[in-house]
């Protein structure tokens, strides 16, 4: 966030609102199908079973993305620890409201077009982890 502001600062865009709290809120305050798109960019990955429940991806976040984005409308998720790439997959094929666009299995791997990439993920990436990319539509 801190970040993003010192680039704002230098370049200012007139139609960006920034939000530093928790994003559980902000989806219940939005109207319904108000959004275009949704990117989910390296939650926290919670990689211990135990510790699975914890995970922002699950039956009541994927309910409160529905809700907000528009059919058709984008979610975009990306994350370099196996066990929530395969969590993702299973938890939004039960949820219902969601389609994978997978074009092939390499595709899972190639990062988003005009990808900029993220500082948690140039650690991942340079720890040996390979992250995965998904993208779903909004049915
Ligand atoms: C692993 S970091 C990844 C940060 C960044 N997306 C990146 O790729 O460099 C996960 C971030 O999610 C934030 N986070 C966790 N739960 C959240 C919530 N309910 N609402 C908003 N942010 C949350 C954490 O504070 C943390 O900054």
């Amino acid at each position: 966030m801190a970040k993003m502001m010192t680039a704002l600062g230098k370049a200012p865009l007139g139609n960006l609102r920034v939000y530093d709290d928790d994003a559980t809120r902000l989806l219940d305050w939005l109207p319904a199908a108000s959004l275009d798109a949704i990117d989910l960019l390296y939650p926290d990955p919670w990689p211990k079973k135990k510790h699975w429940k914890r995970r922002f991806v699950g039956a009541a976040n994927l309910s409160r993305f529905a809700r907000v984005l528009k059919a058709g409308g984008r979610f975009r998720f990306a994350s370099d620890i196996d066990s929530y790439v395969n969590w993702t997959l299973l938890a939004c094929r039960d949820h219902g409201a969601f389609a994978w666009q997978a074009e092939d299995a390499a595709g899972w791997h190639q990062p988003y077009e005009g990808w900029p990439g993220t500082r948690y993920e140039a650690k991942a990436i340079r720890e040996g982890r390979r992250p995965a990319y998904l993208t779903f539509i909004r049915k």
